[in-house]
């Protein structure tokens, strides 16, 4: 217990400080099962010597810890109480799934995730050993250096976090981190995020190992957490598309959950394709959200985010926790670079299916229906003639094709993905006009014929 006057630390039940002699308060007794309650220099499984309480969640805590084999490295442990669980078959079932998890944690090597490095259980407890990240988390630097960040600086941010959700996306069976916020994310002094805090403490709370509300934060949740429908990575594209939503404008996402206004509308100096891609993220259909997020990657790495990020290490920011400038890494090249692979070009796609079937069927259907109109003049509208019957024979699927081209052509221009295409508008365009044109073309050919009659 520590002196409050002299801040001695005296033996665990002593009255009196053995330096000043103050009376101690009276500790109450911590419940069972309760976390954060490690003393420095307590000492787990033998090594991990307990230096600061870093964290203290509803779920556990985290202790920065020294090791006693590995004199210079600090560690970062998470300590999850088992207390909620009660019966002995759900306890079994808990540490089995503890274990899974911590395992394939540990099997994950990543540069924007904390290595996992063990895991034990003690005194009804479980603890996760992870590699100590030095810096702040991204709710503590907001929160002194205020909102909007500077583009450059969020286009760093959302590429790192980009290449490390599309890992654990990519991983068999795909892990979904879930609870993507500022405070789950740290930042290092030299600008690198890594993400913290992955659901491992659900496996200890009953009734909670789907994915239920519990295991989100309202604002950046997607609305699928809150339900009964499970989550899978396009949950993420929403967190993250909040996240940056709020990086770039400042708006608060927990005061209108799953209604965010459009980023150039808060801020007018985010770049349409930034916003748009934003918006789509943060539909709250998944099915309208990007797929995944290699394709949420490539509509925010467009043409002007290229031209944005910087490709030195030159300081793009003020100075972060520790002290040290924030870095563009060197290799944050623009994604049409040689090197980026394997996530494409990065610029964004030309077209849309829609979009380029409305232009071509539109520019066929008007090429026959223009034939159909030159054979049907020549014959002068008589359809017993043979140049008037093979004109209305071309006739009939060029009217097909144009009510198809000009569908196809309407759906795609009020479809959002078509806007974040680089030609998707003028091909659907292109798509209207040529069926439209068709359209003419077969009045005229309505007026040739009736005009024999
Ligand atoms: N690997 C780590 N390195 C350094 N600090 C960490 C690490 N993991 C967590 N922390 C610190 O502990 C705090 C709580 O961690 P977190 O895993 O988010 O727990 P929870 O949200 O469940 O309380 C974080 O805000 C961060 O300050
Ligand atoms: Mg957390």
């Amino acid at each position: 217990m520590r002196c409050p006057s002299c801040q001695t630390e005296n033996r665990a039940g002593t009255r009196f400080c053995v330096e000043c002699g103050l009376r101690l308060p009276i500790a109450s007794p911590a419940p069972p099962g309760a976390t954060g309650t490690l003393p420095q220099q307590t000492v787990l499984q033998d090594r991990y010597v307990i230096t600061q309480k870093l964290g203290q969640g509803g779920m556990g805590a985290v202790y920065r810890a020294s090791d006693r084999r590995l004199s210079t490295v600090s560690w970062a442990v998470k300590e999850m109480s088992q207390s909620a669980i009660t019966g002995p078959l759900e306890r079994q079932r808990a540490r089995e799934a503890f274990r899974r998890e911590a395992e394939m944690l540990a099997a994950l090597t990543h540069p924007n995730l904390p290595r996992v490095t063990d895991h034990f259980e003690q005194d009804g407890k479980a603890y996760l050993v992870m590699e100590y990240v030095p810096g702040e988390t991204l709710l503590c630097f907001v929160q002194r250096e205020g909102l909007p960040q500077p583009l450059p600086r969020v286009l760093e941010w959302a590429r790192q976090l980009c290449d490390v959700l599309d890992y654990l996306h990519t991983q068999q069976p795909p892990i979904i981190f879930r609870d993507l916020k500022p405070a789950n994310i740290m930042l290092t002094p030299h600008g690198q995020v890594k993400l913290i805090d992955f659901g491992i403490a659900r496996v200890f709370k009953p009734g909670q190992a789907r994915d239920t509300q519990a295991f989100g934060t309202i604002g950046y949740s997607a609305p699928e957490q809150y339900g009964r429908g499970q989550t899978d990575a396009r949950s993420d594209v929403y967190a993250l598309g909040v996240l940056l939503h709020q990086l770039l404008t400042g708006h608060d996402p927990t005061i209108t959950p799953f209604r965010l206004p459009p980023a150039t509308q808060l801020n007018p100096n985010v770049p349409a394709h930034i916003s748009a891609a934003l918006a789509t993220a943060t539909d709250t259909d998944p099915d309208r959200r990007f797929p995944n997020i290699r394709a949420f990657r490539d509509a925010l790495f467009g043409t002007a985010a290229q031209v944005m990020i910087r490709t030195d290490a030159q300081p793009i920011g003020q100075v972060a926790a520790g002290g040290g400038a924030i870095y563009a890494r060197p290799d944050s090249q623009p994604y049409s670079q040689p090197g980026s692979q394997p996530y494409g070009t990065g610029a964004p796609p030309a077209t849309t299916g829609l979009a380029n079937a409305s232009r071509w069927i539109g520019i066929a259907s008007v090429g026959m229906m223009g034939v159909a109109t030159l054979l049907i003049f020549m014959s002068g509208g008589d359809l017993q003639e043979p140049l008037g019957s093979v004109g209305m024979f071309l006739s009939i699927p060029s009217f097909g094709g144009m009510l198809v081209a000009m569908t196809l052509g309407i759906l795609a221009l009020i479809r959002r993905p078509t806007g974040q295409t680089s030609s998707g508008r003028r091909h659907a365009i292109v798509g209207i006009a040529t069926g439209s044109v068709a359209l003419v073309l077969c009045c005229v050919i309505v007026v040739l014929i009736g005009s024999t009659e």
